[in-house]
């Protein structure tokens, strides 16, 4: 055997005259296709044009799996469209030298296999993986507003089909073992890793056809039937993502429908089309949002409390859905309140979300089996962390703490779920106060990524690093938050849901508000929102913030008008809108009136949101503007492509904004004055 050990790449070269190119980048527990490693593997392939070996096999040394995809932070480093055609060409050669060369060549796959890693591993001849739960072969460049690069959007379709490869490409969404064999992306399946090579190594002695889309997607792809696919593919697209927020899956239709995956020019066309989409401000926008996400999963760290079992105060809506989410993810819970009937909704629910999420009999029975009914408490003195999520009342939380605490162990968390309420009030009473933290879920709890890890002023800092591991240990995206009105996300919510009751006191209709927030990237309109969340709770949480903030209580006559006849929103069937099968029926939105049209519609809403963003910028609510931006995506889902309120105040100028704000002062009213913190957005940012 013959051995050459480089940076990131192992090239072994076997009796059989197989040459083994083994992925293992340096300092990091996931491979990524880093300019570096695409440059390390193109001076390995080289000789191998000039004498080929008998077969090649492309292969990771990482437990995680292949190779996780392109390196990310690269393409912060792309200033114009030439510089990302370069990058991009770049690795495309590489590839294309790959696919080219004169002998068998196999991607032996386990785990991941993502992005630029599964372009790669597109580009040889066969594909061998292992076949378990964990595989994972997706093209998810889409959601950061670009599309794959390295021949991706021609050889997916040249060997999937048009259609199982616009799916993978068009939703970014993993294809599992099963699936991945039958639309042809693997061409074997094995049990283990130990069967890997030996399969590896049979498609390089068999040489056996490699695959081809079948026969009918092939059709679909030719040049007749193309325009009529074209047009059902962008209806599909159109349904949930417009063009001039998300180019990306636009141009990956354009692109295919343009060269049928065939030729070079396709490949010409896939890199120019990437170029440009580089240069976009959506993707831009949608790479900080990931760069964000990373940042907060780096909050975790080591817990100095280790916490194996979670003991939840209140099974309503949302401790209900926390000890759910708790036990699926592996922790022992126990779930208390006032009776058995008040938890047995709560189990119920439970166990929909476990066979949603789970779907093997036996991971389901131990997620049951982690949850277990607790009406007496006698979890308290087990547990590492007790959450409690009961009504939203200082003094029947006290009441509760006074009782538990003595119960707890003197190194168990405390940790409130509450939206509104700050965090010394409810310490006052405690024998150690400084173990209590705010946990403060979203809902819902499972589709929520955001937890606001909130610190009074007595709470000890090993206790919020420790709540904020357990965050990320419930795969969750922990943002700290120091105690104050509403925190951050309900903070900046409040004035962005009263300013819609504004407008529709104005006699602007209610589908109109909503629509404006949606065209604006909004998942959702304001209104709809308030349904959603209740109007009951909209009303009580929006008067305790405003109260705490010493400002004059909004105008929620109409509010409380629908809360007093029982409409509360979605929950009760009715609100501002009638809910039927959980969606809102909608009149249709009439067009905007000229004098108060749109522009003026959607500056109102979220400069209202963005101004009261800088106020916590400036009180220090959470630490930096990055930080304000990540925790009002990942808990509102503020228009991702926008890269959250501060980057889009910075995006359109803050001396712009500034102006606006004021203009809107003094027409609208003083809520617009702009906040005295602004001079604060315009500093760097570290993301
Ligand atoms: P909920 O009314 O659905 O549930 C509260 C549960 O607590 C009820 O089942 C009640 O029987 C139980 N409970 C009350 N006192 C108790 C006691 N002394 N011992 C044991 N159980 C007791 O309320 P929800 O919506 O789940 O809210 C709970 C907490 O979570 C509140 O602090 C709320 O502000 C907060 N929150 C609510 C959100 C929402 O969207 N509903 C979102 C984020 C936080």
């Amino acid at each position: 055997m013959n051995n050459n050990t480089g940076g990131s790449w192992k090239s072994e070269t076997d009796a059989d005259g197989i040459v083994w190119l083994t992925l293992d980048k340096p300092d990091t527990s996931a491979n990524v296709l880093s300019s570096g490693v695409l440059i390390e593997l193109d001076g390995l392939l080289r000789p191998l044009q000039q004498s080929p070996p008998r077969g090649l096999v492309v292969a990771s040394a990482k437990k995680s799996g292949f190779i996780a995809g392109a390196d990310i932070k690269e393409f912060t480093g792309i200033t114009d469209a030439e510089s990302g055609y370069r990058l991009i060409h770049g690795g495309q050669q590489v590839l294309d030298r790959l696919e080219a060369l004169n002998c068998p060549t196999v991607a032996a796959i386990h785990g991941f296999a993502l992005g630029g890693g599964l372009e790669l591993a597109l580009a040889c001849r066969y594909r061998v993986a292992v076949g378990d739960d964990r595989l994972s072969l997706g093209l998810p460049e889409v959601l950061l507003g670009i599309h794959p690069g390295f021949g991706g959007t021609v050889r997916t379709v040249r060997i999937a089909g048009v259609r199982p490869a616009m799916e993978m490409m068009l939703t970014g969404k993993p294809v599992r073992a099963e699936k991945a064999l039958r639309i042809g992306l693997v061409d074997k399946l094995v049990a283990d890793a130990g069967q890997l090579q030996a399969a590896a190594r049979d498609f390089i002695l068999r040489r056996p056809p490699p695959h081809r889309a079948p026969l009918i997607e092939r059709v679909l792809s030719s040049g007749v039937v193309r325009p009529f696919i074209r047009r059902t593919l962008v209806a599909q697209v159109a349904a949930k993502a417009r063009r001039e927020h998300y180019p990306a899956p636009y141009a990956m239709i354009d692109l295919w429908s343009r060269f049928g995956a065939r030729g070079p020019e396709a490949f010409e066309g896939e890199a120019r089309s990437i170029a440009h989409l580089f240069t976009t401000e959506t993707s831009r926008n949608l790479v900080r949002v990931f760069l964000l996400q990373d940042r907060l999963k780096a909050l975790g760290g080591k817990s100095p409390v280790e916490i194996k079992h979670v003991h939840v105060v209140g099974a309503g809506v949302m401790g209900g859905d926390i000890a759910a989410w708790s036990a699926l993810r592996g922790f022992t819970v126990t779930l208390q309140d006032q009776s058995l009937a008040l938890v047995e909704p709560a189990l119920r629910r439970a166990g929909e979300l476990f066979e949603k999420r789970l779907r093997d009999p036996a991971k389901v029975a131990g997620a049951r089996e982690r949850l277990r009914a607790d009406i007496d408490g006698a979890g308290v003195p087990l547990a590492d962390i007790v959450i409690e999520a009961i009504f939203e009342k200082l003094e029947v939380k006290q009441s509760l703490y006074a009782r538990l605490e003595p119960r707890m162990k003197p190194t168990a968390l405390l940790a409130t779920n509450t939206s509104s309420i700050m965090l010394e009030p409810l310490a006052a009473g405690l024998a150690r106060p400084g173990q209590l933290v705010g946990l403060h879920f979203f809902n819902p709890v499972a589709q929520m990524q955001l937890i606001e890890i909130v610190h009074g002023a007595g709470t000890d800092p090993a206790a919020a690093q420790a709540a904020t591991a357990f965050a990320r240990k419930l795969d969750k995206l922990p943002v700290p938050c120091k105690s104050a009105p509403g925190f951050i996300v309900n903070r900046v919510l409040m004035p962005y849901l009263h300013e819609a009751m504004f407008i529709a006191q104005e006699g602007v209709p209610l589908a109109l508000i909503d629509k404006v927030a949606v065209d604006f990237g909004m998942p959702m309109g304001p209104i709809e929102l308030a349904d959603v969340v209740g109007l009951n709770v909209a009303s009580d949480v929006g008067e305790i913030v405003a109260r705490e903030l010493g400002r004059p209580a909004p105008d929620l006559s109409r509010l409380r008008e629908l809360v007093a006849a029982g409409k509360l929103g979605r929950k009760s069937g009715e609100g501002f809108y009638v809910w039927k099968d959980g969606k809102p029926q909608k009149p249709a939105a009439p067009p905007a009136r000229k004098a108060n049209g749109p522009a003026d519609l959607i500056d109102r809403l979220i400069l209202v949101l963005v101004n009261e963003c800088v106020a916590c910028l400036r009180e220090g609510v959470v630490e930096d503007p990055d930080l304000i931006d990540a925790a009002v995506i990942f808990g509102t889902g503020f228009a991702p492509f926008r890269g959250g309120p501060l980057a889009y105040a910075r995006s359109r100028g803050v001396a712009s904004v500034v102006t606006r704000l004021e203009e809107l002062a003094s027409r609208c009213g003083p809520r617009f004055q702009p906040d005295s913190g602004w001079p604060l957005v315009t500093t760097d940012v570290k993301t």
